[in-house]
């Protein structure tokens, strides 16, 4: 038996390097022992090998996708996480593609594991609340309290450092506490959430800020429900007040229109969010092809759309002008989505792929198809979009954003026309992409094709409300 020791349990450089370790040697994955922190005494006094086998550099290269899957799975609450990628980093030395096999069941279990993680990320995001209290020398400190189901509070905290450099925060948590001063991050020991403020002025101005905008003509409750787990409930101050906002919403629904306009909504908490989202997409190097695109093609549309809809990747006009589906293709989309009577100003429009993937024939540039690994890495991203923008009906405009949506190939011909459940709850609807169009050389084929992506289209917004 080997033991590896690691620091902390999102420790993902001492998990690597001993792995690495471990795997250069041969060591079965049977015979490695994970623990985070101190070994209990004699535990593995007379049957353990502690000494773990130094690092190899140079003797083992493992694909980006895997390190990638592995940096979000080591967060993950699971105990076995660190076993499970030893095995699937053992596996590998034989198996190079093994990553890529979404349907072997060690590979479907971390990617399972790297997605609940990236939504814990993004919850604590969304719904952290400060409170505002006075710090020894009467300065305002803002405090909030979390409880994460991943060990992803450091991984986040250079987020909450860039969204609120110029306050003093402490973010406390059960497992550890984060506090900025305004030019330091610290880390404390985990908290109690007794030890953080509750119900000071902070709270109330949340409480005032909710009921005054919890307007059903505004805010859908359903969708407010759906995106805030009960589990957050109990720590938001807004939420407190839920039962309560139905029952009286509609009697002051009147009333409350004037004031609603002042005060920010749900929606702005929600484009809040969006926004940030956006502004580290623009900085995204996820996969290569950050490197020879203009910038990254971020989705557009209301926050709240009830359709969403994904194409493939920005094209060459997109890709400079930082637009989905502007170009030739988006021509084709504005007319098939008009003869529809969808109004793209009430729909969310993104891409499964943010960044312009291109070969360069002289001062042309060529579209070139994104392959899997890419499609995998921005996946992060429409997941993002899907979770803030909980769209009704998904539509998945040809084969590339059917893939990123639904996690599998799919042939458009047999899936077309019908709706697919998403995880989320939400429907997927696939068609062609318009591209598909653009490219049929015979006139009556194209038109013939065009009546038949409306149709499609139709009954994807037949289904919105359904
Ligand atoms: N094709 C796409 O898939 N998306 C765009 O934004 C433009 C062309």
């Amino acid at each position: 038996m080997r033991l590896a020791t690691l620091s902390a349990p999102d420790d993902f450089d001492a998990w690597r390097d001993a792995a690495r370790g471990f795997a250069a040697a041969d060591v079965p994955p049977d015979d490695v022992v994970w623990q985070v922190g101190a070994a209990p005494a004699d535990l593995f006094a007379t049957t353990t090998d502690t000494t773990v086998p130094p690092p190899v550099p140079g003797t083992l290269s493992v694909p980006r996708a895997f390190l990638d899957l592995a940096r979000s799975v080591v967060m993950a609450a699971e105990p076995e996480r660190f076993a499970l990628l030893y095995t699937a980093l053992h596996r590998l030395r034989r198996e190079p593609k093994l990553i890529e096999d979404h349907a072997d069941p060690l590979v479907r279990r971390l990617e399972v594991l790297a997605k609940n993680v990236r939504r814990d990320i993004h919850k604590m995001r969304a719904f952290l609340r400060f409170r505002e209290v006075a710090d020894d020398d009467g300065a305002s400190r803002y405090v909030a309290w979390f409880e994460p189901e991943h060990h992803i509070v450091r991984a986040n905290a250079a987020f909450f450092v860039n969204r609120f450099a110029s306050m003093r925060w402490s973010i406390l948590t059960p497992e550890l506490s984060l506090h900025w001063d305004g030019a330091m991050l610290s880390e404390g020991p985990g908290a109690a959430k007794g030890d953080a403020p509750d119900g000071d002025p902070t709270e109330e101005v949340w409480k005032t800020y909710y009921a005054s905008i919890f307007n059903p003509a505004r805010v859908k409750i359903g969708a407010m429900l759906k995106e805030m787990p009960r589990k957050y409930w109990k720590n938001m101050p807004e939420t407190a007040l839920v039962g309560q906002l139905i029952a009286g919403a509609q009697a002051r629904e009147s009333g409350m229109i004037s004031q609603s306009r002042e005060a920010p909504t749900i929606g702005d908490n929600v484009a809040a969010a969006w926004a940030a989202l956006r502004d580290e997409a623009a900085a995204c190097t996820r996969c290569h092809l950050y490197k020879h695109a203009t910038q990254t093609v971020f989705g557009e549309g209301p926050v709240d759309a009830a359709m969403m809809f994904v194409g493939e990747q920005p094209g060459d006009q997109e890709d400079l002008a930082g637009t989905p589906f502007v170009g030739p293709a988006g021509q084709v989309f504005n007319r098939a989505i008009a003869a529809a009577a969808i109004d793209r100003g009430q729909v969310y429009v993104t891409n499964a792929v943010k960044h312009f993937k291109f070969e360069a024939r002289g001062k042309r540039r060529i579209h070139a198809k994104p392959d899997t690994g890419e499609i995998e890495a921005c996946r992060w991203w429409i997941e993002q979009e899907q979770m803030l923008v909980r769209p009704q009906v998904t539509v998945a405009l040809g084969a590339t954003a059917a893939r990123s949506l639904l996690g599998r190939t799919v042939t458009i011909g047999k899936e077309r026309g019908r709706a697919l459940r998403l995880p989320d709850g939400g429907e997927a609807w696939i068609t062609v992409h318009p591209s598909y169009l653009l490219r049929l050389p015979d006139p009556a084929q194209k038109e013939a094709e065009f009546v038949r992506f409306v149709e499609d289209l139709k009954l994807a917004k037949a289904a919105v409300g359904g």
